[in-house]
Parts: C-alpha cells; sequence; structure tokens
C-alpha cells in the first residue's frame, strides 16, 4: 500500500468486478443504439478505459477537460471548461463518464451545457458517489460504488495532481492535506 494512503476502500479486483456489472446494465439499455461515450479528464480516464471494453455494442467516445478544483480537497463551486468536445452531439445519445460526483456542480455544469446542444439524450455514469456531500440537484444513472465524506486517490482520482496512477481506490491520510 502507498505511504499516503489510510486504507484500500476497492482493489483491483473489485473495481473489475463492479465494472462488469455496470457496464452489463449499459449494455442492457444501449444494446441497437450507437451512443457518444463521453470521458471527463482526466480522472475517469483509466476507468472509462476499462468499462468500454466490457461494453458489447457499437459507440464513439470523445473527450472533454472540466475543472473545479484548484489543488484542495473542496470543491470551489467554479466550474470551468478546458476542452471542449471535438463533435457535435446533436441527435446523439450521450453517455457521460465522470470518476466521482461530489458536490454535483460539476455534473449539473455539464449538463446544462451540453443540453442546449440538442442531444437525443444525457446520462451520467460515474464510478463513485460521495452522495452526504450533494449540493447542487442532480441525477446519476449509473453509478459503480457509494463512497462517504472521505477524499479518495487511485485509479484516476488525483490529489494535487498525484497518485491517478495507484491501480487501488484508497482514502488519503488527512496528514497529507491538513497541515
Ligand atoms: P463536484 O463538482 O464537487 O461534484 O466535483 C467533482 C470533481 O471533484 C471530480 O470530478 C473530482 O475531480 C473531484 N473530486 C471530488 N471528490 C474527490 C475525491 O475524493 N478524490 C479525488 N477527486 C475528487
Ligand atoms: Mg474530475
Amino acid at each position: 500500500m502507498h505511504e499516503v494512503v489510510e486504507k484500500i476502500l476497492f482493489s483491483e479486483d473489485q473495481l473489475r468486478e463492479r465494472i462488469k456489472g455496470l457496464a452489463a446494465e449499459i449494455t442492457r439499455d444501449y444494446k441497437g443504439r450507437r451512443p457518444l461515450m463521453v470521458a471527463i479528464l482526466k480522472g475517469s480516464v483509466l476507468f472509462f478505459s476499462d468499462l468500454i471494453r466490457e461494453l458489447d455494442f457499437n459507440l464513439e467516445i470523445d473527450f472533454m477537460s472540466i475543472s473545479s478544483y484548484g489543488n484542495g480537497v473542496k470543491s470551489s463551486g467554479e466550474v470551468k471548461m478546458i476542452k471542449d468536445l471535438d463533435g457535435k452531439i446533436e441527435g446523439k445519445d450521450v453517455i457521460i463518464v465522470e470518476d466521482i460526483v461530489d458536490s454535483g456542480y460539476t455534473m449539473k455544469y455539464l449538463t446544462q451545457l451540453l443540453s442546449a446542444r440538442n442531444p437525443a439524450s444525457i446520462k451520467i455514469c460515474t464510478l463513485l458517489d460521495k452522495p452526504s456531500r450533494r449540493e447542487a440537484e442532480i441525477s446519476v444513472d449509473y453509478k459503480g460504488f457509494e463512497v462517504g465524506n472521505e477524499f479518495v486517490v487511485g485509479y484516476g482520482l488525483d490529489y494535487a495532481g498525484s497518485y491517478r496512477n495507484l491501480p487501488y481506490i484508497g482514502i488519503l491520510k488527512r496528514s497529507v492535506y491538513e497541515k
């Protein structure tokens, strides 16, 4: 275990199993369609690449980069777009793939922004959900796991840009950010 990790919450095996289950759910709903899967950079890249390999239907992918954080552990509430989608989404079934929904401000901003472009539908798929911290009203359509009010890292999730490459998801030691 990495020295900044207090406890492993989800091991590689647990992640793999849950993602298979999620992929089966999404495959049931989208079989025969050709949705656009949108990865929200950078946190969702590991989840995204594992998820889409398990999806048994034709699909397209695109990437968007949104930032709401700065370098701390709490959302600033201020959301900005760093990179937009490459293609148009009008008439498409869009599935947003996110690492974690916390306050919900990022997903609220994003669904409002993308809805205005007239897609056929928009759904949200997140690996992790922290419902106890929700401030903006949004509904998550597919979720991997719920987590409590703890800051987690690994499997794409970072603290100040680090620890994204850990193969598991762990709780970050408070001593790392409470100085
Ligand atoms: P929201 O706008 O507050 O829902 O924030 C969502 C974003 O905050 C996520 O995409 C993550 O980048 C980041 N975030 C929230 N909680 C955590 C965490 O526990 N670990 C790492 N990143 C987090
Ligand atoms: Mg993120």
